[in-house]
């Protein structure tokens, strides 16, 4: 695998403020980047930058090996971007804006015709060929906006929150969509606040914070970074508290509370072997009832890496 989209000590000041921090970044071929980030993070101001729409005050970013700011005309072709915004199209109707923008791509006459057709059936927006832009809904607003930047067929898509403002089917409609982006081989850098659609979606997560990566790798090693000891969920079928006391002593044991009916113990390492507290339970006649082990997810991690702290 190569590496596609790369940064090295990428830094961007506004005035005063830095939004982005020494960002180092590698991201391979067909890798489906999930930049997650409070409101202020840098998201944004990353993917303007990848996009060749603004340029780093220090550091630099690269696309197939080609510098933003020095070799930007190499680069567009290469890469679709989808803004966070939609901007308003008065009397425009779906087919017309995708002609225009693929006469921009210098995509012309019956190729034209053909590529508007292919990314209209991708996005699933055939049905609304005819119809005005402004009156699409958010969700198919948005895949109309994807269906726009693939019709030069970059290798690389950068998408800058395409979830937001949609509505639940909205969002599984996205979803399968870049899934199916991510099945025919693309790169895509997608930005978001909401973890567990990208949890899916993503092979690798970063996350960044006051213009910070403060994590870059895969969902697995995230979970397993946040992870200390294992937390079980034990039911016993009576006298939990006398259960719980029981363990409390035991040595391994971290500490028992008692939650909701049944207990929660934390065992001092990580560990998928859970005999010894079944046979602590089992010699004192507690009836099992379950033991389950807690699961971190991606908003768990998310939330252990970062304090919220928005600039
Ligand atoms: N054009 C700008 N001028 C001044 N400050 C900006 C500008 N754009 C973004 N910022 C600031 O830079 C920081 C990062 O913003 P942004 O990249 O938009 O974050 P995100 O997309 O993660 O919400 C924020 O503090 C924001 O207020
Ligand atoms: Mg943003």
């Amino acid at each position: 695998m190569s590496v596609i989209v790369q940064t090295i000590n990428l830094t961007k000041r506004y005035g005063k403020l830095v939004a982005l921090n020494n960002l180092h970044l590698n991201i391979e071929e067909g890798e489906c980047f999930g930049y997650i980030g409070p409101n202020g993070a840098g998201k944004t101001t990353t993917i303007k930058v990848l996009a060749t729409l603004l340029q780093p005050t220090w550091g630099e970013a690269r696309i197939c090996g080609h510098v933003v700011g020095y070799e930007s005309r190499r680069i567009r072709p290469l890469i679709g971007y989808v803004p966070d915004f939609f901007g308003a199209y008065e009397e425009v109707v779906v087919q017309e804006y995708l002609e225009f923008f693929a006469s921009a791509y210098g995509i012309t006459g019956k190729q034209r015709a053909r590529v508007v057709n292919d990314v209209l059936e991708l996005t699933d927006l055939v049905f609304k060929r005819d119809a005005h832009v402004d009156s699409l809904s958010r969700g198919m607003q948005q895949r109309l906006s994807v269906a726009r930047v693939l019709l030069h067929d970059p290798k690389v898509l950068l998408l800058d929150e395409p979830a937001s403002g949609l509505d639940p089917r909205a969002r599984i409609e996205m979803r399968e969509l870049l899934k199916e982006l991510r099945r025919m081989g693309k790169t895509i850098i997608i930005s978001s606040h909401i973890l567990h659609e990208l949890a899916e979606l993503c092979t690798t997560i970063g996350i960044i914070e006051r213009g910070e990566l403060l994590f870059h790798g895969s969902i697995e090693e995230i979970i397993r970074k946040v992870k200390t000891g294992t937390k079980l969920h034990v039911r016993v079928t009576e006298q939990q508290d006398l259960a719980a006391l029981l363990l409390e002593r035991k040595p391994g044991i971290k500490s028992v509370d008692l939650l909701d009916g049944h207990l929660v113990v934390e065992l001092e390492k990580q560990t998928h072997d859970f005999s010894g507290i079944a046979r602590i339970l089992l010699d004192n006649n507690f009836k099992i009832q379950e033991i389950k082990e807690e699961e971190v997810n991606l908003e768990t991690a998310f939330m252990r890496l970062t304090k919220g702290i928005v600039q």
